[in-house]
Order: structure tokens, then sequence, then C-alpha cells
């Protein structure tokens, strides 16, 4: 999809203007459909003199947000997708604050993954081409910030069309192929991939038990950025990426046991995020590193009993295999911790079903070591409308995950399940300041929203890509 911002004189014939209406807004000269009135993401055709247009509701403009832009972008796109249009111009003119938004929202509405369906089931059409209108002295700042908002929809849209494929398709191997063409075309990312006789030679006991009853073996995926002074200690993202999340001997039940393969959701997101920090050429020094294995089971699987030792030499009494994203990101962390010397850690992941019953779908679980770390993550989560929530991991958790025979257990049982998942991440964090993002209601949607279809949502991108920004 190209974005550019256009001033109404160099304006092109022939695509569709998309103009929004907060409700009841009169709207002078022009006569619009009846039944529009201009309630949220409402949407109806009607002609002018300049030919096609498409009114799309703001609701009742109480309060107009960057949401409500973004929806009503998103709205606009796909109404046009399925009419089979491929060129739109959006009227900016009094919405230039939210441009950036309305990018974002048109990148992230045209999103939909038909890959594997036939033909007749596919997008009618692909909105390719996008002019933005905007009165002509507010140009440059405008189309910057268009240009920020293209660079971040599309980092959104890379993580959740990597999400969206199957384990079949998306496996530890196949993910770190991907991390590597994105190092070939972004060359500011520097790729490097472990592979199982270096992760087992290392030390990473977590990763090669978790990954060890798969016929795919583990990789950790390392991404360099070094937009910062040299030297200077970077910023430490960690995503959870088990491709597929069988349970392995402690088998899940059957039952939604598909939606496993968004398991790699966190490692997708640190993917896209990085994506979006070499395309917007921030200077700032990142690395990402992505633990990816797939969670089965056979002769040569890790079994509930099993100790296994991590990259740091701390021991896990491994109770239940299905809470492996907590074992692999032990590797990660203390990986991240010895080899990077980083100044703060973030991790995303699809840690625990428990976080979803305490939060639902609409936010992920925020567990930080620092105040101003929780209030910058939940500023930039209601900026994005990636919203966090903060829950505790302090002592009582701890003691509930206390081993008798190895240095922590896996699983401290149902009470807490998201609590105690981030305290025992946090012994192989130390002292760094960290934030821990538990994903797992929020990282796919299986109702359509307006700049969201059903799939992978990409959570995490935005939002951490806003607390670098603001
Ligand atoms: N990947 C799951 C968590 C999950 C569940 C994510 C539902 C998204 C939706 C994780 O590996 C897991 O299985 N966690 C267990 C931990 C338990 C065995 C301590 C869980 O939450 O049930
Ligand atoms: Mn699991
Ligand atoms: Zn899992």
């Amino acid at each position: 999809m190209v974005l550019e911002t256009v001033s109404v004189a160099s304006r092109k014939q022939g695509a569709v203007l998309v103009r929004f209406f907060k409700k009841g807004e009169p709207f002078p000269g022009e006569l619009l459909p009846g039944e529009f009135k201009g309630e949220a993401n409402s949407a109806a055709f009607f002609s002018t003199p300049e030919g096609r247009s498409l009114a799309i509701g703001l609701g009742d403009g109480i309060q107009i947000e960057a949401d409500t832009y973004r929806q009503a972008a998103g709205t606009a796109v796909r109404v046009l997708q399925q009419a089979g249009v491929t060129r739109m111009i959006v009227d900016l003119r009094g919405a230039e604050k939210w441009a950036r938004e309305i990018a974002v929202g048109i990148l992230m509405g045209g999103y939909y993954f038909d890959t594997f369906l036939p033909d007749d089931r596919k997008l009618k059409s692909r909105v390719q081409q996008v002019q933005l209108l905007v009165a002509k002295p507010k140009m440059p700042a405008v189309a910057e910030l268009v240009h920020a908002g293209q660079i971040i929809g599309e980092a959104v849209n890379f993580t959740r069309s990597l999400g969206d494929l199957p384990g079949n398709y998306i496996y530890p191997e196949a993910l770190a192929e991907t991390a590597l063409s994105l190092g070939v075309e972004f060359p500011a990312l520097k790729v490097k991939v472990l592979e199982e006789q270096t992760l087992q030679k290392g030390g990473f006991g977590g990763m090669t038990a978790v990954g060890g009853g798969s016929a795919h073996p583990p990789r950790l995926i390392e991404v360099l950025y070094q937009g910062g002074r040299k030297g200077e200690a970077p910023l430490a993202l960690v995503g959870k990426a088990i491709t597929f999340d069988s349970g392995g001997i402690s088998i899940k039940p059957g039952d939604r046991m598909d939606e496993m393969k968004y398991d790699k959701m966190g490692g997708c997101a640190v993917l896209g995020i990085m994506r979006a920090i070499a395309a917007l050429k921030l200077k700032i020094n990142v690395v990402g590193l992505i633990p990816a294995a797939e969670n089965m089971l056979d002769s040569q699987a890790y079994r509930p009993g099993d100790i296994v030792t991590t990259y740091d030499g701390k021991t896990i009494e491994v109770l239940n295999t299905d809470a492996e994203g907590r074992v692999v990101l032990a590797d990660a962390l203390a990986y991240a911790r010895i080899v990077h010397r980083p100044h703060r850690i973030v991790d995303f992941a699809t840690l625990t079903g428990a976080v979803i019953v305490a939060l639902g779908t609409y936010k992920a679980g925020l567990f930080t070591s620092g105040s101003e770390l929780e209030y910058l993550f939940r500023k930039a989560g209601d900026a994005t409308g990636e919203k966090v929530w903060p829950l505790p991991y302090d002592e009582p958790y701890r003691t509930q995950i206390r081993s008798d025979v190895a240095c922590v257990k896996n699983t401290g049982g149902r009470e807490g399940g998201a609590c105690t998942a981030a305290a025992f991440l946090s012994q192989w964090v130390g002292e760094l300041p960290w934030v821990h993002l538990d994903i797992a209601g929020t990282a796919w949607t299986t109702r359509d929203l307006p700049y969201l279809a059903k799939g992978a949502s990409g959570f995490g991108v935005r939002l951490l890509l806003e607390t670098l920004l603001s």
C-alpha cells in the first residue's frame, strides 16, 4: 500500500473520496444518503460532482480520540476492499492532528488473511493507492506523521501475517529464516540464529528441553540494531515464540488447541518492532531475542519431573510440560542479561491462560519492577488502544513456586497463575529494570473489529513503539 499526502489541487481523479462525519454534522452543498446518521463506523456511498464518495461516521463526537479515527479509517478501507475499490483519497482536513493514527488505521484495516481461501472468498480488492488530502501549509509535518503511521502499520501487519500462518508453515527454522530475510530487507538489522547444537553446547537447557519433542529443532533468534552510540547499553526485547503449543506430555485438551499456533506472537511482535525501529531509523541500541521452539510430545520430549539447567546455571523442576513458555524465556532472559548487558528488558509472551481469567481479552497483564515503567506503558496503552493493567509478582508468588529439588518449579498451581509465572521469570532478570507483558488474551482476536480482522492482532508492536516515540 502506498500512502501520500496531497493538496486539493493535485488530488487524483477516479479514486473514491472518503470523508469523516460526526453524528448529525451537516454537510454543506452535498446530499448525504438519508439513512446515514454519522454513527461510529457506519458507512454510506454518495456521489458528488467530483465523483464517488464514502461517508464514514465518527459517532457523537463527545469523545473523539485516536481510536475513533483509527476505527473510522479501518472501516473505510474494509468497506472499499469489499466493494472492489483499489484507490482512495481520505479527506484529512480538520483531522490533521490524527494523521499518524489514521494512516495506522488504513494499513491495519487493509490486512486480511486470505492466503489459503479459494478465489471467490478472497478479498475482492486490496486498496493499493491512498492519497491523504491536506490544506497546503500544513503539508510537511502531516506527511511526516503519515510516513511514521505507514511504517508502524506495516510493522503490525508483518507481525500479524506471520502470526496467522499455522504450525506447518511457521516452525522454529522457518521463523529464523523469516528473521534472516528481514535482515536482508533492512541491513541495519544484524540477525544471528543460534542452532540446536549451539544451544546444547551453550547450556540453553530450557530451550532444548522444550524443543526436544519436535521434529523441528529449536532456534534462538538474535536481532541487533545499533542506531545509538557504540558501546551504549541496548534495550533488550524478548519474545516467546512457541510456534505450536500442544502442551507436550502434559497435553492440552483438544478443544481450541488450534489457537496455539498463536503461541509465537510475542516473538512475532519483537520482529515487527525491530522492523519498525530500523525503518524509522531510531537513534537507539536495541537487541531482540526470540526463543523459538515447538512444544510437542514423543519419546524425546521432556517430561514432568525433569530437572533442566538454564543458561545461567539455575535449575527448574518441570512439573507441567505445558508451562513451557517460562522455561524457554528463562534461557533467553539470562542470555539477554549476561551477554548483552541491557539497560532494561521488555518481554512479550502469550504466557498464561490465567491472565485471560484475570483481565479478559481487553487488556494485557503488565508486570514491572518500576513505577515509572508502569506509568509509561499504561500511557502508551491508552494512546494506542493496546491496553495494559498492572499485576503483582512479589514475595508470596515467589514462595508459591519454590521447589524441593531445584531452584524453582515451573508451576505453582492454578491460583494466581499469571502472577506466579511472572515471579518465575523475574528470577532470570535479576536486578535489571524489567517489563513483562502477558499477552495471552490480546495477541489475537476471534471477533472482527473495525481495524482488526479476526486473527493475529500484532499486540505489543504499537505499544512498545509508542513508549519509544513519546
Ligand atoms: N500458551 C499457553 C498459555 C495460553 C493459554 C495462551 C491460552 C493463550 C491462550 C501456555 O504455554 C500454557 O499452557 N500455560 C499454562 C500454564 C499452566 C500449565 C501452569 C496455562 O495457562 O494453563
Ligand atoms: Mn503451554
Ligand atoms: Zn505456551
